[in-house]
């Protein structure tokens, strides 16, 4: 059977063309007859197509729905988003998380209008460019908006080609990544990039899914050979991951009748431009009733404010696992806070609770700001929902 597909191996499966037009054939078909209706999908704008792709980047299709229809209103073109404030674009982002992509974005809207009169480039080189967007985002909207013949090879397409072609190579793995973009380049039919690349991915998304694949419900089961050898579970083959690294920390949740004690982190870095509760690592030695006298120096505030456990977050990124102790206090003196002057690249502030619907907020403060409640009835927190 695997005679019919590879023919020399160090360079990946060879396609024969009889293959690669069935299966052209019947990814394009399935497409054409269930794709779902995506608001981004109306009209294949690019601007809406970018938008699009960079939220779907790491969250799921059902999640960005809303954010996306939200996000269309609040800023309708590319010179809107380009003209809008950081703090506006955050907000409109706020519980999507990875947050660098929004900034990406609002950053490569102004780099269009300078560079590109407005109108994103219908090339991919152009595209790759531009702030945020990477090989995978390049091509996807190079096909989807533009219809150009690029591969776009996120988790589900890869998860797709590597069964039917049953890979051997980690499809995160770089060797896997060069094999995958070259086959789903030559697999694209002339003139039809936009619906066949959008197919892989929904295949991916909706019938060759990572658990429990709907194999009866595929359009090219007869030609998948992982399908064929009763491995679907076993491909694409898993890329051995790092550890992540555990983090421990103390986060200070400190109330006054001027409001919560909320600092404002530098643009750039983790988190970077978002509200958060005060908080700092517990070194390897360390107690955590060191780090939060640490903090409250820090702060200028040692001494005076009580400590009561207000329960725990943990938060998870792709290389660290946080787990903060949450420490409620009130703060009898407010005016000895620090206030709006800089420390290690923050500010200072409080806020009234009903305000921090208006500011843009790390997750895991969100999640932080939900322990108030029981610790501090009084405070009136409003409902922080994650997303
Ligand atoms: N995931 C990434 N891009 C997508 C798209 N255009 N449609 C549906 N799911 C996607």
């Amino acid at each position: 059977m695997a005679g019919q597909y590879l023919e020399g191996s160090p360079t990946g499966p060879v396609l024969s063309p009889a293959l690669q037009r069935r299966l052209q054939n019947r990814v394009l078909d399935w497409y054409i007859s269930t794709r779902r209706s995506l608001p981004w999908r109306e009209g294949n704008d690019p601007y809406a197509v970018w938008v699009s792709e960079m939220m779907l980047q790491q969250t799921q299709v059902g999640t960005v729905i809303p954010y996306f229809t939200r996000w269309m209103i609040r800023f309708p073109s590319i010179t809107k988003l380009a003209a809008a404030r950081t703090s506006d674009v955050l907000k409109a982002w706020e519980g999507l998380g990875y947050y660098a992509r929004a900034r990406n974005l609002h950053r490569a809207a102004q780099v269009v209008m300078e560079r590109h009169a407005g109108r994103l480039p219908a090339d991919y080189p152009a595209l790759l460019a531009l702030p945020g967007i990477g090989p995978y985002s390049a091509g996807a909207i190079a096909s989807i908006a533009f219809n150009l013949p690029t591969p776009a090879v996120d988790g589900n397409v890869g998860r797709v080609l590597s069964r039917i072609f049953a890979l051997e190579e980690p499809a995160g793995s770089t060797a896997g990544k060069k094999n995958l973009e070259r086959l789903a380049k030559r697999l694209i039919p002339r003139g039809r990039a936009r619906d066949f690349n959008q197919g892989l991915m929904e295949l991916g998304a909706l019938v060759c899914r990572a658990r429990e694949p709907a194999c009866a419900l595929c359009p090219v089961r007869a030609d998948c050979q992982a399908h064929a050898r009763g491995q679907t579970a076993a491909y694409p083959r898993p890329q051995r991951r790092p550890q992540r690294k555990p983090v421990r920390a103390v986060m200070a949740l400190m109330g006054s009748h001027r409001g919560l004690l909320l600092r404002h982190r530098p643009d750039r870095g983790l988190w970077g431009g978002l509200w958060e509760f005060p908080w700092e690592e517990i070194g390897g030695e360390e107690t955590a009733e060191n780090a939060v006298e640490r903090l409250l120096v820090q702060v200028g505030m040692q001494g005076s404010v009580p400590r009561q456990s207000a329960g725990s977050v943990r938060h998870g990124l792709t290389h660290r696992i946080f787990a903060w102790q949450c420490l409620w206090g009130w703060v009898a003196d407010p005016d000895g806070a620090p206030g709006e002057q800089s420390i290690g690249g923050c500010s200072y502030r409080w806020v009234q609770p009903a305000d921090l619907l208006h500011l843009p907020m790390s997750l895991p403060a969100r999640k932080a700001g939900r322990l108030i409640h029981s610790v501090a009835p009084s405070m009136d927190m409003p409902i922080l929902t994650e997303t």
